[in-house]
């Protein structure tokens, strides 16, 4: 398969990279071949004017089972939005009929906004999670997968916890062994402890165990908000990721998400354990009573990507997050606080600008994932997307002196799903 038209990728942090006239070769296993420049194979499947070759979008954390629940309940704190709100909605899906009809919107909707890789948590019930796996692999999108772990007694209720360590434990495994079974790549195993408040200490250590027995990803949410960080600092005496790593859960494979409250010493950690970050911009305005330095972390070699955490995020598009990352390292940087002096209301050189948002939903997702897509280096899986400039129903609007920069540009502010022409994954359309 050959695609003739403006290619726009970001092949490194901070640099957009636009190749008019391009030509992206797939072959049959759906990698990309070659890229050229100028004449094309007749059999060229050629973009129309105004549309532009893009790279799927990554979304790292997504919480699957809070789906039906997005876009309300955001008046509490964390811990309470969790107890009277999540809890009760996760608990739902030991009813498959329920599961089947809200996983099968969820990743519609998610390939409809050109997200082509997701990462999941599922609820506590493995057939339910099993399921989100099928309906996945059905629909095509790259997904990664994991039965989430709660069996503290403590910070989980009765009517929504693990029935014990071992349940825990051995639906995880249960969970894994499926997902290794179904003979696709593109689905993939995660091994997902919620966060350390909600799993006992012989859960955590066998996880740790697990990731390195199975060698696959790993799942959990990691300084996320001041509430949740104290309860980790009161209970084990150290921060997240000092407890995380001494239970082998800081793995090259690791997805931690938010971040928000992580310190130097932490991104050392993080760095050098080669963890990645899902920094969820519209769901920490909400729930994690800070601003994720992602300038600082980025800076520091951090790998960075970007994740909605439906429905901590009430957006289920990974362009918005983009935009709202822009929009929160802004805030960071100027301050907000009118009645503070000027000099001293933000924080020095926090911003980023639309080529680190655009990377961190591509190439930087890709990276915390350790996938090889991302960008169109041949080599790499064909995960792309066709951006439309021309559709009716949208806010999006492109003029005749607008640089393929611009409509990048224009695109995270304002695109909206119509924008999003055509869907591939691995070569395989999935939308258009
Ligand atoms: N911490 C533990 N569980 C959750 C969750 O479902 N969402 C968010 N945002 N934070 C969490
Ligand atoms: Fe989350």
């Amino acid at each position: 398969m050959h695609i003739a038209g403006t290619v726009i990728h970001a092949p490194s942090r901070g640099e957009l990279e636009v190749i008019d006239d391009a030509c992206v070769s797939v072959n049959r296993e759906g990698v990309i071949e070659s890229v050229t420049q100028g004449e094309a194979p007749t059999d060229a499947l050629t973009l129309a004017p105004g549309t532009f070759l893009l790279p799927g979008l990554i979304d790292c954390h997504v919480h699957a089972p809070q789906w039906p629940q997005m876009g309300t309940a955001y008046d509490l704190p964390l811990n309470e939005w969790l107890q009277q709100c999540t809890f009760p909605m996760e608990a739902k899906y030991s009813d498959l009929d329920f599961a089947a009809a809200s996983y099968s919107s969820l990743i519609d909707t998610l390939l409809e906004n050109g997200t082509t890789t997701a990462t999941y948590y599922g609820s506590i019930h493995v057939a339910a999670t099993q399921l989100l796996a099928d309906i996945a692999k059905e629909k095509g999108q790259r997904a990664y997968i994991g039965k989430v772990a709660m069996d503290n007694p403590d910070q989980c209720p009765d009517f929504y916890r693990d029935a014990s360590t071992t349940a825990a434990i051995d639906g995880t495994r249960q969970l894994v062994e499926y997902i290794r079974s179904l003979g696709t790549d593109r689905v993939q195993p995660v091994i997902t402890p919620r966060f350390i408040p909600s799993c006992t200490d012989d859960a955590l250590a066998e996880f740790g165990r697990m990731a390195s027995e199975y060698d696959c990803h790993v799942q959990t949410h990691c300084s996320e908000s001041d509430w949740q960080h104290h309860y980790v600092l009161e209970r084990h005496g150290l921060k997240d990721t000092q407890s995380l790593d001494r239970f082998g859960l800081l793995t090259d494979k690791t997805v931690l998400a938010h971040g928000v409250l992580i310190d130097d010493e932490d991104m050392t950690t993080i760095r050098s354990s080669h963890s990645g970050i899902a920094h969820c911009p519209l769901s920490n305005l909400y729930f994690s009573n800070a601003v994720f330095p992602a300038r600082r972390a980025l800076d520091r070699q951090l790998k960075v990507g970007l994740g909605t955490d439906i429905a901590g995020g009430a957006s289920a598009s990974v362009l918005d997050n983009a935009a709202m990352a822009i929009n929160m390292s802004r805030a960071l940087e100027e301050g907000v606080d009118a009645t503070a002096a000027q000099v001293s209301r933000g924080v020095d050189d926090t911003r980023i600008d639309f080529r680190d948002a655009f990377w961190m939903a591509t190439a930087g997702g890709a990276e915390v994932l350790g996938l090889n897509a991302g960008t169109f280096a041949p080599g790499n899986v064909f995960d792309a997307i066709v951006l439309d400039t021309t559709v009716a129903a949208s806010d999006l609007r492109v003029w005749g002196d607008d640089s393929a920069e611009d409509v990048l540009q224009k695109a995270i502010y304002g695109a909206n799903q119509n924008n999003i022409a055509t869907v591939w994954v691995q070569g395989e359309k999935v939308k258009g």
